[in-house]
């Protein structure tokens, strides 16, 4: 597969289940390795995962819906969370502040620039996960309960103070794939200049 068709296979995937096309450590390991790979600004190497599987799974997933029902006077359906429940695994994408704010320190006239990059970065990082997943056969979508499930992430998992979550990608097997989506004029969005 060239490098197009694996960014044009990645796609938001809802109906997930615990069939993982692959032995678990090879996505353990495409993920290890995309954290491994992808930039940072001034090669900080901000970025953190946890990778959530098995009963954690559950757990996490049931939390969440417990902080959502909190959260909205109980106007949250179950429905939601139980979907991303049924997939094998979730990942939780992080930056660690401490990183950041030490090459912040070490690059001054920089500062101003930093969360824009450490987001990037992580954005790239998600993106590399999502696309290499989808190349093994493993389907995900991607999910943003922070900042209102940030406190009982951290506690569940033990994780340094320093650790900010940025996303929630549950993956899995491809239960049902998503219908073919809407792509613009791509004329619209890219002009070439010559
Ligand atoms: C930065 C970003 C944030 C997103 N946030 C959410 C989200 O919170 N919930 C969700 O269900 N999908 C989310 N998505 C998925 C998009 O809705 C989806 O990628 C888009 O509609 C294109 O569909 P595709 O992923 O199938 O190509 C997000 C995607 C990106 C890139």
């Amino acid at each position: 597969m060239n490098f197009i068709e694996m960014i044009k296979n990645r796609r938001s995937v809802y109906e997930l289940n615990k069939n993982l096309p692959v032995v678990q450590d090879e996505v353990f390991d495409l993920i290890k390795d995309c954290v491994r790979y992808v930039p940072d600004a001034f090669n900080m190497q901000s970025q953190r995962v946890v990778i959530v599987v098995g009963q954690e799974q559950d757990r996490f997933w049931d939390a969440v819906y417990d902080e959502m029902v909190k959260f909205t006077g109980g106007r949250f359906s179950r429905e939601r969370t139980d979907a991303f429940a049924a997939a094998y695994g979730t990942v939780l994408y992080f930056y660690d502040t401490a990183v950041v704010e030490e090459t912040r320190r070490q690059y001054p006239l920089y500062a101003e620039n930093f969360h824009d990059w450490v987001m990037q970065s992580n954005g790239m990082l998600q993106f590399a996960v999502w696309t290499a997943l989808r190349t093994i056969g493993v389907g995900a979508n991607l999910q943003h309960y922070n900042p209102i499930i940030d406190n009982i992430v951290s506690e569940m998992f033990d994780l340094p103070e320093t650790w900010t979550l940025v996303g929630q990608m549950p993956f899995g097997g491809i239960e049902k794939s998503p219908d073919v989506k809407r792509i613009e004029d791509i004329n619209i969005r890219v002009k070439i200049e010559k």
